[in-house]
Protein backbone atom coordinates (compact mmCIF):
# COMPACT_ATOMS: atom_id res chain seq x y z
CA UNK A 1 0.00 0.00 0.00
CA UNK A 2 1.25 3.60 -1.21
CA UNK A 3 0.76 4.90 2.93
CA UNK A 4 2.91 2.03 3.66
CA UNK A 5 5.60 2.53 1.10
CA UNK A 6 6.83 5.94 2.39
CA UNK A 7 5.95 6.37 6.19
CA UNK A 8 8.98 8.71 6.13
CA UNK A 9 7.70 11.01 3.42
CA UNK A 10 4.48 11.37 5.74
CA UNK A 11 6.61 11.69 8.78
CA UNK A 12 8.84 14.60 6.82
CA UNK A 13 5.38 16.33 6.05
CA UNK A 14 4.34 16.11 9.35
CA UNK A 15 7.44 17.58 10.48
CA UNK A 16 7.92 20.50 7.34
CA UNK A 17 3.80 21.23 9.04
CA UNK A 18 4.62 21.42 12.86
CA UNK A 19 7.83 23.64 12.15
CA UNK A 20 5.82 25.60 9.57
CA UNK A 21 2.75 25.86 11.99
CA UNK A 22 5.29 27.18 14.99
CA UNK A 23 7.53 29.65 12.91
CA UNK A 24 4.36 31.76 12.27
CA UNK A 25 3.69 34.65 13.96
CA UNK A 26 1.64 34.19 17.03
CA UNK A 27 -1.08 36.45 17.26
CA UNK A 28 -2.32 35.29 20.42
CA UNK A 29 1.07 35.90 22.06
CA UNK A 30 0.63 39.84 20.73
CA UNK A 31 -2.75 40.34 22.56
CA UNK A 32 -1.42 38.93 25.79
CA UNK A 33 -1.94 41.84 28.20
CA UNK A 34 1.77 44.04 28.85
CA UNK A 35 3.17 43.00 31.73
CA UNK A 36 3.67 45.55 34.34
CA UNK A 37 7.21 45.79 34.19
CA UNK A 38 7.31 45.97 30.50
CA UNK A 39 4.56 49.14 30.54
CA UNK A 40 6.87 51.08 32.85
CA UNK A 41 10.09 50.45 30.95
CA UNK A 42 7.75 51.85 27.71
CA UNK A 43 6.80 54.73 29.66
CA UNK A 44 9.84 55.69 31.29
CA UNK A 45 11.20 57.98 29.23
CA UNK A 46 7.86 60.05 28.92
CA UNK A 47 7.66 60.35 32.68
CA UNK A 48 11.15 61.24 33.15
CA UNK A 49 10.72 64.04 30.69
CA UNK A 50 7.56 65.73 32.74
CA UNK A 51 7.60 68.73 30.08
CA UNK A 52 5.92 68.74 26.52
CA UNK A 53 5.36 70.88 23.80
CA UNK A 54 1.65 71.01 22.10
CA UNK A 55 1.08 72.37 18.53
CA UNK A 56 -2.05 73.21 17.29
CA UNK A 57 -1.70 74.30 13.45
CA UNK A 58 -3.85 73.99 10.66
CA UNK A 59 -5.19 76.32 7.85
CA UNK A 60 -8.11 78.02 11.09
CA UNK A 61 -4.81 79.97 11.75
CA UNK A 62 -5.32 82.28 8.79
CA UNK A 63 -8.80 83.02 10.65
CA UNK A 64 -6.99 83.75 13.85
CA UNK A 65 -9.95 82.14 15.52
CA UNK A 66 -10.48 78.53 17.56
CA UNK A 67 -9.04 75.13 15.47
CA UNK A 68 -12.06 73.64 14.37
CA UNK A 69 -14.63 75.06 17.25
CA UNK A 70 -14.66 78.43 15.39
CA UNK A 71 -16.28 76.27 12.29
CA UNK A 72 -19.68 77.41 11.71
CA UNK A 73 -20.88 74.07 9.45
CA UNK A 74 -22.03 71.43 11.82
CA UNK A 75 -20.56 69.22 14.43
CA UNK A 76 -21.97 65.55 14.09
CA UNK A 77 -22.18 63.90 17.35
CA UNK A 78 -20.65 66.47 19.22
CA UNK A 79 -21.45 68.68 22.34
CA UNK A 80 -23.95 70.35 20.71
CA UNK A 81 -26.23 67.61 19.16
CA UNK A 82 -25.76 68.79 15.88
CA UNK A 83 -27.48 66.92 13.00
CA UNK A 84 -25.87 63.99 11.14
CA UNK A 85 -23.29 64.25 8.41
CA UNK A 86 -21.27 67.05 6.87
CA UNK A 87 -22.59 70.89 6.41
CA UNK A 88 -20.17 72.95 4.89
CA UNK A 89 -18.68 76.00 6.01
CA UNK A 90 -18.47 78.03 3.04
CA UNK A 91 -15.60 80.03 4.91
CA UNK A 92 -13.95 77.91 7.05
CA UNK A 93 -13.91 74.77 5.04
CA UNK A 94 -12.12 77.04 2.06
CA UNK A 95 -9.66 78.31 4.26
CA UNK A 96 -7.02 76.09 3.37
CA UNK A 97 -7.39 77.48 -0.50
CA UNK A 98 -5.05 80.08 0.82
CA UNK A 99 -2.96 78.73 2.92
CA UNK A 100 1.10 78.74 1.74
CA UNK A 101 2.84 79.12 5.21
CA UNK A 102 6.23 79.64 3.45
CA UNK A 103 7.98 80.64 7.05
CA UNK A 104 7.59 77.16 8.40
CA UNK A 105 10.66 75.98 9.31
CA UNK A 106 10.36 72.51 11.27
CA UNK A 107 13.83 73.02 12.95
CA UNK A 108 13.05 76.16 14.31
CA UNK A 109 10.25 75.05 16.62
CA UNK A 110 12.58 71.94 17.47
CA UNK A 111 14.92 74.29 18.38
CA UNK A 112 12.23 76.61 20.10
CA UNK A 113 11.13 73.18 22.18
CA UNK A 114 14.65 72.77 23.18
CA UNK A 115 15.42 76.27 24.38
CA UNK A 116 12.36 75.60 26.67
CA UNK A 117 13.48 72.98 28.46
CA UNK A 118 10.49 70.59 26.75
CA UNK A 119 11.63 67.22 26.40
CA UNK A 120 9.33 65.96 23.91
CA UNK A 121 6.74 67.28 20.98
CA UNK A 122 2.77 66.48 20.16
CA UNK A 123 1.51 68.25 17.13
CA UNK A 124 -1.91 68.09 15.38
CA UNK A 125 -1.78 65.75 12.28
CA UNK A 126 -5.63 66.34 11.92
CA UNK A 127 -7.99 68.06 14.23
CA UNK A 128 -11.77 67.61 14.60
CA UNK A 129 -12.25 69.94 11.35
CA UNK A 130 -10.69 67.46 9.74
CA UNK A 131 -7.76 69.27 7.99
CA UNK A 132 -4.99 66.73 7.22
CA UNK A 133 -1.23 67.87 7.64
CA UNK A 134 0.30 65.48 5.80
CA UNK A 135 0.51 63.62 2.39
CA UNK A 136 -2.40 61.51 3.08
CA UNK A 137 -3.64 59.68 -0.08
CA UNK A 138 -7.31 59.14 1.61
CA UNK A 139 -8.38 62.63 1.04
CA UNK A 140 -7.60 65.85 -0.87
CA UNK A 141 -8.83 67.82 1.82
CA UNK A 142 -5.16 68.12 2.74
CA UNK A 143 -1.56 70.06 3.08
CA UNK A 144 -1.02 68.89 -0.08
CA UNK A 145 -3.77 70.92 -1.63
CA UNK A 146 -2.22 74.45 -0.90
CA UNK A 147 0.02 76.13 -2.96
CA UNK A 148 2.50 75.24 0.20
CA UNK A 149 2.19 71.58 -0.67
CA UNK A 150 4.47 70.34 1.40
CA UNK A 151 4.46 67.66 4.42
CA UNK A 152 4.24 68.96 7.80
CA UNK A 153 4.33 65.96 9.49
CA UNK A 154 7.64 64.52 7.67
CA UNK A 155 9.20 67.89 8.05
CA UNK A 156 8.04 67.79 11.70
CA UNK A 157 8.77 64.45 12.45
CA UNK A 158 12.61 64.20 10.50
CA UNK A 159 13.21 67.33 12.43
CA UNK A 160 12.57 65.55 15.49
CA UNK A 161 14.15 62.69 14.54
CA UNK A 162 17.28 64.29 13.79
CA UNK A 163 17.53 66.16 17.04
CA UNK A 164 16.66 63.23 19.09
CA UNK A 165 13.10 64.66 20.11
CA UNK A 166 10.75 62.17 21.03
CA UNK A 167 7.58 62.55 18.15
CA UNK A 168 3.62 62.35 19.30
CA UNK A 169 1.11 63.12 16.82
CA UNK A 170 -2.50 64.06 17.68
CA UNK A 171 -5.32 62.59 15.45
CA UNK A 172 -8.75 63.49 16.04
CA UNK A 173 -11.04 60.52 15.58
CA UNK A 174 -13.56 62.91 15.28
CA UNK A 175 -13.82 64.46 11.64
CA UNK A 176 -16.76 67.03 10.37
CA UNK A 177 -15.21 67.32 7.45
CA UNK A 178 -15.57 63.74 6.23
CA UNK A 179 -19.15 63.14 4.46
CA UNK A 180 -19.15 59.41 5.74
CA UNK A 181 -18.78 60.72 9.65
CA UNK A 182 -21.39 60.77 12.19
CA UNK A 183 -24.11 59.32 9.36
CA UNK A 184 -25.52 56.34 11.73
CA UNK A 185 -23.18 53.55 9.50
CA UNK A 186 -19.91 54.84 10.17
CA UNK A 187 -18.14 52.00 8.82
CA UNK A 188 -16.98 53.89 5.72
CA UNK A 189 -15.56 56.39 8.05
CA UNK A 190 -13.97 53.92 9.93
CA UNK A 191 -11.87 52.65 7.15
CA UNK A 192 -10.65 55.96 6.11
CA UNK A 193 -9.64 56.52 9.99
CA UNK A 194 -7.73 53.25 9.94
CA UNK A 195 -5.89 53.92 6.81
CA UNK A 196 -4.82 57.59 8.25
CA UNK A 197 -3.81 55.75 10.84
CA UNK A 198 -1.44 53.54 8.92
CA UNK A 199 -0.03 56.49 7.03
CA UNK A 200 0.56 58.12 9.97
CA UNK A 201 2.31 55.47 11.87
CA UNK A 202 4.36 53.57 9.10
CA UNK A 203 5.61 56.10 7.01
CA UNK A 204 6.95 58.69 9.46
CA UNK A 205 9.59 56.53 11.80
CA UNK A 206 9.47 56.38 15.01
CA UNK A 207 5.93 58.05 16.59
CA UNK A 208 6.90 58.21 20.56
CA UNK A 209 3.21 58.99 21.54
CA UNK A 210 -0.16 58.87 20.12
CA UNK A 211 -2.58 61.61 21.20
CA UNK A 212 -6.40 60.93 20.53
CA UNK A 213 -9.60 63.21 21.21
CA UNK A 214 -12.59 61.38 21.52
CA UNK A 215 -14.89 60.05 18.68
CA UNK A 216 -18.14 62.05 19.41
CA UNK A 217 -20.86 59.93 21.00
CA UNK A 218 -21.95 56.24 20.37
CA UNK A 219 -20.34 53.09 22.05
CA UNK A 220 -16.74 53.13 22.16
CA UNK A 221 -16.35 49.47 21.20
CA UNK A 222 -19.73 47.93 19.64
CA UNK A 223 -19.71 51.31 17.74
CA UNK A 224 -16.67 52.60 17.10
CA UNK A 225 -14.60 49.95 17.36
CA UNK A 226 -11.91 51.50 19.37
CA UNK A 227 -10.41 48.29 21.01
CA UNK A 228 -9.43 47.65 17.17
CA UNK A 229 -8.11 51.26 16.77
CA UNK A 230 -5.55 50.66 20.01
CA UNK A 231 -4.42 47.30 18.82
CA UNK A 232 -3.96 48.67 15.23
CA UNK A 233 -1.79 51.61 17.09
CA UNK A 234 0.24 48.68 18.99
CA UNK A 235 0.76 46.73 16.17
CA UNK A 236 2.16 49.64 14.44
CA UNK A 237 3.94 51.51 17.13
CA UNK A 238 4.73 49.04 19.89
CA UNK A 239 6.62 51.53 21.88
CA UNK A 240 4.04 54.71 21.61
CA UNK A 241 2.98 55.85 25.03
CA UNK A 242 -0.91 56.14 24.28
CA UNK A 243 -3.22 58.45 25.60
CA UNK A 244 -6.95 57.93 27.26
CA UNK A 245 -8.64 59.31 24.64
CA UNK A 246 -9.58 56.79 22.06
CA UNK A 247 -13.17 56.64 23.37
CA UNK A 248 -16.39 58.19 23.03
CA UNK A 249 -17.61 60.98 25.31
CA UNK A 250 -20.50 58.78 27.01
CA UNK A 251 -18.97 55.80 27.78
CA UNK A 252 -15.73 55.88 29.56
CA UNK A 253 -14.09 51.78 29.04
CA UNK A 254 -11.62 50.90 30.98
CA UNK A 255 -9.56 48.77 28.98
CA UNK A 256 -9.60 52.05 26.39
CA UNK A 257 -7.82 54.04 28.83
CA UNK A 258 -4.57 53.89 27.07
CA UNK A 259 -1.40 54.68 29.05
CA UNK A 260 -2.25 58.49 30.58
CA UNK A 261 -5.21 60.29 31.70
CA UNK A 262 -5.56 64.06 30.28
CA UNK A 263 -6.53 66.84 32.47
CA UNK A 264 -7.28 69.76 30.21
CA UNK A 265 -7.00 73.29 31.04
CA UNK A 266 -6.27 72.39 34.56
CA UNK A 267 -3.38 71.10 36.62
CA UNK A 268 -4.37 67.12 37.72
CA UNK A 269 -4.06 66.83 41.22
CA UNK A 270 -1.60 64.47 42.73
CA UNK A 271 -2.05 60.75 41.43
CA UNK A 272 0.46 58.68 42.31
CA UNK A 273 -1.29 55.22 40.92
CA UNK A 274 -1.36 56.02 36.95
CA UNK A 275 0.25 58.35 35.25
CA UNK A 276 -1.14 61.46 33.96
CA UNK A 277 -0.51 64.85 31.62
CA UNK A 278 -1.74 68.54 32.07
CA UNK A 279 -2.59 69.74 28.55
CA UNK A 280 -2.87 73.49 28.97
CA UNK A 281 -2.52 76.66 26.50
CA UNK A 282 0.45 79.05 26.34
CA UNK A 283 -2.19 81.33 25.37
CA UNK A 284 -5.17 82.42 27.59
CA UNK A 285 -8.20 82.85 24.77
CA UNK A 286 -12.19 83.00 25.32
CA UNK A 287 -13.05 79.09 24.36
CA UNK A 288 -9.78 77.75 23.82
CA UNK A 289 -6.18 79.17 22.91
CA UNK A 290 -5.24 76.06 21.53
CA UNK A 291 -4.95 77.44 17.87
CA UNK A 292 -3.43 81.05 16.61
CA UNK A 293 -5.87 83.35 18.08
CA UNK A 294 -6.18 87.16 17.76
CA UNK A 295 -7.45 87.52 20.66
CA UNK A 296 -5.11 85.77 22.94
CA UNK A 297 -2.92 87.08 25.52
CA UNK A 298 0.16 84.74 26.20
CA UNK A 299 0.05 83.77 30.14
CA UNK A 300 2.20 85.34 32.62
CA UNK A 301 5.86 83.55 33.37
CA UNK A 302 5.08 83.31 36.73
CA UNK A 303 1.15 80.98 36.07
CA UNK A 304 3.62 78.80 33.51
CA UNK A 305 5.93 77.91 35.90
CA UNK A 306 3.64 77.48 38.66
CA UNK A 307 1.69 75.13 36.40
CA UNK A 308 5.05 73.18 35.92
CA UNK A 309 5.35 72.79 39.35
CA UNK A 310 1.88 71.78 40.16
CA UNK A 311 2.08 69.34 37.32
CA UNK A 312 5.20 67.73 38.94
CA UNK A 313 4.35 67.68 42.56
CA UNK A 314 1.76 65.76 41.54
CA UNK A 315 3.61 63.29 39.47
CA UNK A 316 2.57 64.27 36.19
CA UNK A 317 3.34 65.87 33.63
CA UNK A 318 2.68 69.17 31.34
CA UNK A 319 1.89 69.49 27.88
CA UNK A 320 2.39 73.11 27.24
CA UNK A 321 0.44 74.39 24.00
CA UNK A 322 1.41 76.81 21.32
CA UNK A 323 0.02 78.20 18.58
CA UNK A 324 1.97 78.73 15.40
CA UNK A 325 0.67 82.29 13.48
CA UNK A 326 -0.57 81.44 9.30
CA UNK A 327 2.81 82.17 7.91
CA UNK A 328 4.17 79.22 9.96
CA UNK A 329 5.77 80.99 13.13
CA UNK A 330 5.01 80.32 16.63
CA UNK A 331 4.52 83.74 18.04
CA UNK A 332 7.27 85.86 19.53
CA UNK A 333 4.99 86.45 22.87
CA UNK A 334 4.72 82.94 23.04
CA UNK A 335 8.24 82.15 22.34
CA UNK A 336 9.61 84.59 24.80
CA UNK A 337 7.64 82.66 27.29
CA UNK A 338 8.56 79.45 26.80
CA UNK A 339 12.51 80.38 26.37
CA UNK A 340 12.05 82.19 30.04
CA UNK A 341 10.75 78.98 31.38
CA UNK A 342 13.22 76.89 29.92
CA UNK A 343 15.98 79.73 31.43
CA UNK A 344 14.48 78.99 34.78
CA UNK A 345 14.51 75.21 34.22
CA UNK A 346 18.17 75.47 33.63
CA UNK A 347 18.75 76.47 37.19
CA UNK A 348 15.93 74.36 38.34
CA UNK A 349 15.56 71.48 36.18
CA UNK A 350 16.88 68.71 38.50
CA UNK A 351 13.39 69.51 40.61
CA UNK A 352 11.47 68.56 37.97
CA UNK A 353 13.05 66.12 35.07
CA UNK A 354 13.72 62.45 36.36
CA UNK A 355 11.82 63.40 39.81
CA UNK A 356 8.45 61.91 41.24
CA UNK A 357 5.87 63.76 42.42
CA UNK A 358 5.77 63.51 46.57
CA UNK A 359 6.72 61.60 48.25
CA UNK A 360 3.61 63.48 50.30
CA UNK A 361 0.85 65.33 48.92
CA UNK A 362 0.84 68.88 47.35
CA UNK A 363 -0.91 71.85 48.62
CA UNK A 364 -1.53 75.45 48.59
CA UNK A 365 1.85 76.05 50.01
CA UNK A 366 3.46 74.03 47.32
CA UNK A 367 4.80 70.62 46.76
CA UNK A 368 8.00 68.44 46.47
CA UNK A 369 9.40 66.33 43.58
CA UNK A 370 11.75 63.39 44.34
CA UNK A 371 14.24 61.28 43.22
CA UNK A 372 16.45 58.58 45.00
CA UNK A 373 17.72 60.46 48.41
CA UNK A 374 17.06 64.26 47.24
CA UNK A 375 14.03 65.60 47.72
CA UNK A 376 13.08 69.32 46.28
CA UNK A 377 10.66 71.60 47.90
CA UNK A 378 8.57 73.98 45.57
CA UNK A 379 7.48 76.41 47.94
CA UNK A 380 4.61 78.79 46.17
CA UNK A 381 4.27 81.02 49.80
CA UNK A 382 7.64 80.99 51.31
CA UNK A 383 7.09 84.42 53.24
CA UNK A 384 4.41 82.11 55.21
CA UNK A 385 7.05 80.63 57.40
CA UNK A 386 8.41 77.58 57.82
CA UNK A 387 6.78 74.46 56.66
CA UNK A 388 6.40 70.96 59.03
CA UNK A 389 6.67 68.07 56.70
CA UNK A 390 5.56 64.84 57.29
CA UNK A 391 7.58 62.54 59.18
CA UNK A 392 9.89 60.55 56.24
CA UNK A 393 11.73 57.39 55.98
CA UNK A 394 15.17 58.74 56.01
CA UNK A 395 17.59 60.93 58.09
CA UNK A 396 17.89 64.64 56.67
CA UNK A 397 21.92 65.38 55.88
CA UNK A 398 21.75 68.06 53.91
CA UNK A 399 19.63 71.23 52.93
CA UNK A 400 20.04 73.76 49.98
CA UNK A 401 18.47 76.29 48.34
CA UNK A 402 18.68 76.30 44.57
CA UNK A 403 19.12 80.02 44.11
CA UNK A 404 20.28 81.91 47.04
CA UNK A 405 18.99 82.11 50.05
CA UNK A 406 19.32 80.80 53.75
CA UNK A 407 17.81 77.70 54.18
CA UNK A 408 16.70 77.04 58.01
CA UNK A 409 15.39 73.41 59.07
CA UNK A 410 14.88 72.17 62.64
CA UNK A 411 13.44 68.67 63.77
CA UNK A 412 10.41 68.40 65.58
CA UNK A 413 9.05 65.29 67.07
CA UNK A 414 11.08 63.24 64.03
CA UNK A 415 9.43 65.81 61.79
CA UNK A 416 11.28 68.25 59.63
CA UNK A 417 10.93 71.82 59.77
CA UNK A 418 11.50 74.39 56.73
CA UNK A 419 12.19 78.22 56.05
CA UNK A 420 13.74 79.62 53.48
CA UNK A 421 14.70 83.46 53.99
CA UNK A 422 16.22 85.93 51.47
CA UNK A 423 15.24 84.50 48.28
CA UNK A 424 14.63 87.08 45.32
CA UNK A 425 11.82 85.99 44.06
CA UNK A 426 8.89 83.19 44.85
CA UNK A 427 9.60 81.79 41.55
CA UNK A 428 12.86 80.87 43.01
CA UNK A 429 12.14 79.19 46.42
CA UNK A 430 12.95 75.65 45.36
CA UNK A 431 14.84 74.22 48.60
CA UNK A 432 17.40 70.96 48.07
CA UNK A 433 16.86 68.01 50.79
CA UNK A 434 19.41 65.14 50.71
CA UNK A 435 18.57 62.00 52.53
CA UNK A 436 20.89 59.02 54.18
CA UNK A 437 18.91 57.07 51.81
CA UNK A 438 16.14 56.74 49.12
CA UNK A 439 13.11 58.04 50.28
CA UNK A 440 9.52 56.24 50.45
CA UNK A 441 6.31 57.38 50.25
CA UNK A 442 4.60 59.31 53.03
CA UNK A 443 1.21 58.99 54.12
CA UNK A 444 1.24 62.49 55.80
CA UNK A 445 0.89 65.91 54.54
CA UNK A 446 3.15 68.86 54.87
CA UNK A 447 1.17 71.74 56.71
CA UNK A 448 2.44 75.73 57.89
CA UNK A 449 4.51 75.03 61.46
CA UNK A 450 2.63 76.45 63.78
CA UNK A 451 4.50 75.11 66.79
CA UNK A 452 5.81 76.94 68.91
C1 LIG B 1 -10.31 69.47 23.38
C2 LIG B 1 -10.62 70.34 22.21
C3 LIG B 1 -9.48 70.62 21.39
C4 LIG B 1 -8.10 70.44 21.89
C5 LIG B 1 -7.98 69.38 22.91
C6 LIG B 1 -6.68 69.30 23.62
O1 LIG B 1 -10.96 68.31 23.48
O2 LIG B 1 -11.66 69.81 21.45
O3 LIG B 1 -9.65 71.72 20.60
O4 LIG B 1 -7.36 70.00 20.84
O5 LIG B 1 -9.00 69.38 23.78
O6 LIG B 1 -6.81 68.66 24.80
Amino acid sequence: MPELRFPNLYIVLFAVFAIAVTSMPCHSDAAQPESAAARDARLKWWRQARFGMFIHWDMSSLAGTEISWSRKGSKPLDIFNDPAGYVEDPVYDHLYERFNPTKFDAKQWVKLAKDAGMKYIVFTAKHHGGFCMWDTKLTNYSIMSTAFHRDVVKELSDACHEAGMPFGLYYSPRDWHHPDYGIGDDSKYLDYMTGQLKELLTNYGKIDCVWFDSFGHGDSISYWHADKVLALVRELQPQAVINNRCNSFANSVPELSGDFDTPEQRIGSYQIDRPWESCMCVVDAPNGGWSYRTDGHVKPLDNCIRTLQGCATGDGNLLLDVGPDPTGIIPQDQADRLIEVGAWLKKFGRSIYKTQGGPFANGEWGGSTFAGNRLYLHLFQPEKGALLLPALNAKLLHAASLSGGTVKCELKDNRISISLIGYKSALDAVVELTFDRPLSRAAGKAAFDTTP
